[in-house]
């Protein structure tokens, strides 16, 4: 009796165990704005990040597929973002074809030596995931996001673009209120 009580409690702390492992959160995440910074630790004030940047969507030559930029102070407002199924999500207004609107714009499969990219179009499952609840990762990897220098002079978050020398290495973090 106290056996088979022993291995029952064992083999439910081996359940909360595996279940409490969860890495990452892939259910419904209420929205988050992400920003870019060299710092690996979070900060309950975002503004208190080491050389924080504020991030919003652009598609510089009115393209399908968004990108996400780096943007200063003074903006008007910013997208926000959930993750399910490793793929971000945002609604935002498109004023450029294929159609003006509100859409919900999906990351796409995040991919080395290119740009961290949206459409407006359903999405299979993702590559990201939120690594302690708050650092954005590309098949578990936190580290490898850069930001370049590219169309339009804009600073634009990318994954390796290494060899580039106008590119900074930075971690991406996902937090409750922007910047600034
Ligand atoms: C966050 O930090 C900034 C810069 O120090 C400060 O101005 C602001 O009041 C802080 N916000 C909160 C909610 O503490
Ligand atoms: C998130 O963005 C949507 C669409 O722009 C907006 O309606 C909503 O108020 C935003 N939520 C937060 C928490 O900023
Ligand atoms: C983005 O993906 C969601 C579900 O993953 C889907 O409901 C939505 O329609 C997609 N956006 C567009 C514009 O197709
Ligand atoms: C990279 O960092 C340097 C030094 O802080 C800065 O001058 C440069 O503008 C940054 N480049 C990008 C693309 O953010």
């Amino acid at each position: 009796m106290l056996k088979s009580l022993s291995l029952l409690i064992l083999s439910l702390s081996f359940f909360i165990i595996r279940t409490t492992a969860t890495p990452y959160p892939t259910g419904p995440l209420k929205p988050v704005f992400l920003v870019t910074t060299p710092q690996r630790t979070p900060s309950s004030n975002s503004s208190l990040l080491h050389s924080v940047s504020a991030t919003c969507l652009f598609d510089p030559y009115h393209q399908p597929n968004f990108l996400l930029r780096l943007t200063g102070p003074g903006y008007g407002s910013l997208p926000n973002f959930t993750l399910t199924d490793g793929t971000l999500h945002t609604t935002i207004y498109n004023f450029g074809p294929p159609a003006m609107g509100t859409f919900e714009y999906n990351s796409t499969l995040v991919l080395e030596g290119q740009e961290l990219q949206f459409l407006a179009a359903p999405q299979g499952k993702g590559n990201l995931a939120l690594v302690g609840g708050y650092l954005l990762a590309v098949d578990g990897a936190v580290e490898g996001w850069e930001v370049c220098v590219e169309e339009l002079g804009q600073s634009v978050v990318s994954l390796w673009k290494s060899g580039d020398a106008t590119c900074n290495a930075t971690y991406i973090q996902a937090v409750t209120t922007p910047p600034y």
